[in-house]
């Protein structure tokens, strides 16, 4: 059986024999959750950004709600995985979020987790990570097929080695980046220190993928940098668009000819559809 959040009605007419699940909140904000009558296994699909926290809690309450409703097996899709990106401490003694966010929703009566790019896995497949089954789908396909028919002399580019994944079947190559140490202007961040580009981009059409645009940091340095090598042209696209304060006009700014997100994230960039993927693996 497939569970639809209220914050994925837009994915609804993909799955048609989906049942919603009902999330309202108390006087108070804290969430009230509802779920259908539920036997054999259950695929609940639940956005869990922006409103991280808020999104979490819910996502424990359904889960939790589904196996007392009978519910034989419960499996989280949480198409963009929020405090992914802190799987390993830089400083002692750090919370190692993914990892504590994987136990919780294991506690909370998730089987299994099917996500979409995974910050920390960095690569597609079936992983055993913190106590819990995490099927990573991709869409760098879509994401590489899109960019490809728009350009006639493509270049896949990858802006660090941890996104390399995006760009390894396609003879793409990778720059090298650096972070520098903890910077706090608000909210407490690693700047991008440094991206060597180690090789040719003059008239090429750059298309440079990754999983995630958040400040834009990376992308920005990346794009300046094949402007500044002689690329004819630099597209950008990432599975995950989050696009903190004015990222899209600093990606405009620095000469992004175009920018392509899916929809595990909603935006305006978010074109590309997880739709496909997952009904290939909701069953
Ligand atoms: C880093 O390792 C990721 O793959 C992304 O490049 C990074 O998270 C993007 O963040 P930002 O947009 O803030 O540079």
């Amino acid at each position: 059986m497939i569970l639809l959040s209220p914050n994925c009605a837009d994915l609804a007419r993909h799955f048609p024999a989906a049942q919603q699940i009902e999330i309202k909140h108390f006087p108070d904000a804290e969430n009230y959750v509802r779920v259908p009558e539920c036997t054999g296994s259950a695929f609940l699909v639940h956005r869990c950004y922006p409103q991280q926290d808020v999104s979490l809690v819910q996502l424990f309450l359904a889960l939790g709600a589904l196996r007392d409703a009978g519910a034989e097996s419960a499996t989280a899709v949480v198409p963009y995985l929020p405090y992914a990106r802190q799987d390993k401490r830089v400083r002692s003694v750090e919370a190692i979020s993914a990892q504590a966010v994987c136990r919780l929703l294991k506690a909370a009566g998730a089987d299994a987790l099917v996500t979409f790019d995974c910050h920390f896995l960095k690569k597609p497949g079936v992983f055993e990570y913190a106590g819990i089954s995490i099927n990573n789908l991709t869409m760098r396909d879509a994401l590489a097929s899109h960019l490809k028919s728009r350009v006639k002399n493509p270049m896949l580019i990858s802006p660090d080695e941890g996104a390399r994944y995006f760009v390894e079947g396609e003879n793409g190559s990778a720059f090298q980046k650096t972070r520098g140490g903890y910077k706090e202007r608000g909210a407490i961040y690693r700047a991008v220190s440094g991206m060597k580009m180690p090789f040719d981009v003059a008239g090429k059409d750059v298309l440079i993928l990754d999983d995630i645009i958040s400040t834009g940091g990376t992308m920005t340095k990346a794009i300046k940098a094949c402007i500044n090598g002689g690329a004819s042209s630099v597209r950008c696209g990432a599975t995950h668009g989050l696009f903190i304060g004015d990222t899209a006009a600093a990606l405009k700014r620095a000469g992004a000819a175009e920018i392509v997100c899916s929809n595990t994230v909603a935006s305006e960039f978010s074109g590309l559809s997880i739709a496909e993927l997952l009904n290939g693996v909701l069953e």
